[in-house]
């Protein structure tokens, strides 16, 4: 018998594909070779392979190794195949159950030493080989707390290329070694996001949040500094419901992906606040072997948060487009193309011109006015159209109440059955959220508002002073402010409503 063969996952994105690995032993010169479109890291495995296993004491055949990777045409990056290879080059000689390769898929990259080291993706990869009907998987150690939020196959984790012999039932020492650490890229746990009750007054700016919160609502805030733009934007994500079980495993998944620790299925949304000197890469996503998702694909689920927004480059605002559009993002890298979630609510601060002070009650601007056009006009055309509410906040002053205002727990219950109540309306249809649905649906469908109620607007509309894009979107408010009031439709408040959260609370 010389042939060893057993399993891995190779990731596109999120997307797993199963990989059978296949080692066979020929008279040729000893040697070790790899085939089927192996990238650079693959050729480095071959070293990487040969050395782990020599110093595990599971020394390859003293013959010609060839290892062959199927399907063919998959493009296969990274080194999460080498354990994989590893094992299945062993087993053409060595004495290990066939069955229980065959049974096993296997993840992690090798060290020289004959260590597993963590490599990133673990998460979407076991998904993948539980999905592929696949009852075991053995990981690095360092990744064992991830592969194991996944249900329904046996997962193992292993210190060192023995301890994967030893499961396949080589009968090798056990020999006590140090694990390879996890990846450490940050705090597994976030704190939690702050409290709406730290917010004072503002409470059209608060009431704002919520109705994003609730409608899933894109929002524009623009304000002088100090206005507590930042402050608001940064609770949000304590006003949305906790995340599916679907949607969490997409979350930590690409959190996995990105090479950050994941030990438990967060619940709470993420967020994600880039700086604004961040290269369009940084929020796409880079790397040309394994893909490292950006701050878009990082969001998916919850809010992307663009602080001083006037301040990024044409080039990272543009990255928005398409994300926006469609709800997921394609990215093409040499040799592959994969596709990340991207569906984020947007939450845009900016000031009104370099300065901070343009519009300011007693502020003095400084700014030339062609500054001013070109610091707001980069924000404009497809990014502000895509945005609901736009909230124009100005700093507290000594007269307003100090009066203590509503906590995010309250503003998040207040968000949830509105939510519920949007949620069964469009059971139906293939939107969940009033920020999801379509124009034509909202002007022409089942449940579109009387004329008695959206008058104001057609009179806008016919005047042009709005534009047909901007009356969906405070159709699409209106609706939201009726479902955070309980109504069945909204009235003619709530179309008044929405027409001043689309052109912008001014004075507060
Ligand atoms: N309504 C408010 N209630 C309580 N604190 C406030 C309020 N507004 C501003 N602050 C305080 O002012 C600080 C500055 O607010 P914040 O950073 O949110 O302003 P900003 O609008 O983002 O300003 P910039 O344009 O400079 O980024 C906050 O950290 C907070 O302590
Ligand atoms: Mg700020």
């Amino acid at each position: 018998m010389s042939l060893g063969r057993t399993w891995s996952v190779v990731l596109t994105g999120l997307v797993g594909d199963i990989v059978e690995v296949e080692a066979d032993l020929s008279n040729q010169i000893p040697g070790f070779s790899i085939i089927g479109l192996a990238d650079k890291a693959l050729g480095e495995a071959q070293q990487r392979v040969h050395n782990a296993c020599a110093n595990s004491d599971l020394p390859l055949p003293r013959r010609h190794v060839t290892v062959n990777l199927s399907p063919a045409n998959l493009p296969k990056r990274g080194s999460a195949m080498d354990v994989a290879v590893a094992i299945a080059a062993v087993a053409t000689e060595a004495p290990l159950d066939r069955q229980s390769l065959l049974e096993t898929v296997h993840l992690g990259e090798l060290g020289l030493d004959g260590r597993l080291r963590p490599v990133s993706g673990v998460l979407p990869a076991v998904v993948a080989a539980a999905r592929a009907g696949f009852r075991r998987v053995i990981v690095p150690q360092g990744n064992l707390a991830e592969a194991e939020l996944v249900d329904g196959i046996d997962v193992r984790g292993a210190v060192s290329l023995r301890d994967v012999a030893r499961a396949h039932g080589l009968d090798v020492p056990d020999v006590e070694v140090e694990p390879v650490a996890a990846i450490d890229g940050g705090a597994a746990d976030e704190p939690p996001a702050p409290d709406l009750a730290e917010v004072i007054g503002q409470r059209d700016a608060v009431e704002a949040l919520v109705v994003a919160a609730a409608g899933g609502h894109h929002l524009l805030m623009s304000g002088p500094p100090g206005a507590g733009k930042t402050m608001l934007a940064k609770r949000l994500p304590g006003l949305l419901p906790d995340l599916d079980d679907d949607t969490a495993l997409q979350v930590a998944s690409i959190r996995s992906l990105a090479g950050l620790p994941v030990t438990s299925l967060q619940r709470r949304p993420p967020f994600e606040a880039p700086h604004h000197t961040a290269s369009a890469v940084a929020l796409v996503g880079g790397g040309s072997r394994i893909l490292q998702p950006g701050a878009i694909a990082r969001a998916s689920g919850g809010v992307l948060f663009l602080d001083e927004a006037g301040e990024f480059s044409g080039h990272a605002l543009d990255a928005l487009r398409q994300p926006l559009e469609s709800g997921r993002m394609e990215i093409h890298r040499a040799g592959f193309r994969a596709v990340l979630p991207a569906r984020f609510q947007l939450v845009i601060a900016t000031n009104p011109c370099p300065c901070g002070n343009y519009g300011v009650p007693g502020g003095a601007c400084s700014c030339p006015s062609l500054a001013i056009r070109r610091y707001l006009g980069r924000l404009s055309g497809p990014l502000v159209d895509r945005i609901d509410i736009e909230l124009g906040l100005q700093r507290i002053s000594a007269t307003q109440g100090i009066g203590a205002g509503t906590t995010s727990e309250e503003a998040r219950g207040r968000v949830i059955a509105a939510r519920d109540r949007a949620g069964r309306r469009l059971a139906d249809t293939p939107w969940r959220m009033n920020s999801e649905v379509e124009g034509t649906w909202l002007r022409s469908g089942p449940l579109r508002p009387d004329r008695s109620i959206t008058r104001p607007l057609d009179d806008a509309l016919h005047r042009g002073s709005i534009t047909l894009r901007g009356y969906d979107r405070v159709l699409r408010v209106a609706w939201t402010l009726a479902d955070l009031a309980g109504k069945d439709r909204p009235d003619a408040a709530d179309v008044g409503g929405a027409l001043y959260l689309k052109r912008g609370a001014s004075a507060s």
